[in-house]
């Protein structure tokens, strides 16, 4: 393939992922970052390094200041208050602070990863092209806006779309764990392979994990809550071949929803 062809395929596969913005002054060499040992953007189909381990929950001292301040918040008015005083993500000089959108009385609560572009100017979550795919895919179980919850596992876009780190995740931990006790939704679909291992608190990537009920459970709730992983639609978009998987998940959600608490 022609070198003008990769760069091609490789601009046009960021911007089905959601990158449809340049960012820096000068431009970067991403391939030669890859090849000098920069992680690649999030791929649900490799194995996670060592260093990707599932952030711990509850670790550092700075997660128990997060924690804190979390667990302060009484309502989801206050949650937010209190993640847009916070200063311990190092992500928090993205444009705006991504809370969440939907209804907070929903059966449903669904969590991503991080906001993109699109997200991070309007200040709510998946509203860029996987956020259309997704709404597409609540559609067909019959969901939509008004009937489900969307949150991601962090509340800052990370430059240029990059994967987030285990440390930029366990520093908002804390508010993503009182964030769904505050919710207390009747399930819990987890997005992606970082809200799945994070929320899990497990290592094997999001093929192992996906498709298959487990119990969450956190301080703070009253009761554990279903949850269940899927593939990103962001990774749907790149991989239109799972999205059949992704169905077969989708009509797991549709069919435990029918079967109540
Ligand atoms: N991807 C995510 O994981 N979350 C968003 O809000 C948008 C894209």
């Amino acid at each position: 393939m022609e070198s003008t062809e990769v760069s091609f395929s490789h601009l046009r596969w960021q911007i089905e992922a959601g990158a449809n913005e340049a960012v820096g002054e000068q431009p970067r060499n991403r391939y030669q970052e890859t090849t000098m040992g920069r992680p690649p953007p999030s791929d649900p189909e490799l194995p996670l390094a060592p260093e990707e381990a599932a952030p711990k929950r509850a670790a550092s001292a700075e997660t128990a200041s997060a924690r804190s301040l979390a667990d302060a918040a009484k309502n989801l008015d206050e949650l937010r208050e209190a993640l847009a005083l916070y200063e311990g993500c190092p992500l928090k000089g993205a444009a705006r602070l991504v809370f969440a959108d939907g209804n907070p009385q929903a059966r449903v609560m669904l969590i991503g990863e991080a906001p993109g572009a699109e997200e991070d100017r309007q200040g709510l979550p998946f509203v860029g092209p996987s956020g259309k795919l997704l709404d597409r895919m609540l559609t067909a179980i019959g969901l939509d806006r008004g009937s489900v919850y969307i949150t991601n596992v962090l509340f800052w876009r990370p430059p240029g779309n990059r994967q987030p780190t285990p440390a930029e995740i366990s520093s908002c931990l804390p508010f993503v764990e009182r964030h769904i006790e505050l919710v207390d939704p009747e399930i819990l679909v987890l997005l992606g392979g970082p809200a799945a291992k994070t929320l899990m608190a497990r290592n094997e990537g999001i093929m192992k994990l996906r498709g298959k009920w487990f119990e969450y459970e956190s301080r703070g709730m009253s009761r554990p809550c279903p949850a269940i992983a899927t593939f990103h639609p962001a990774y749907l978009l790149r991989s239109p071949i799972q999205k059949r998987t992704a169905w077969a998940d989708f009509l797991a959600i549709q069919a435990k929803l029918r079967q109540g608490r």
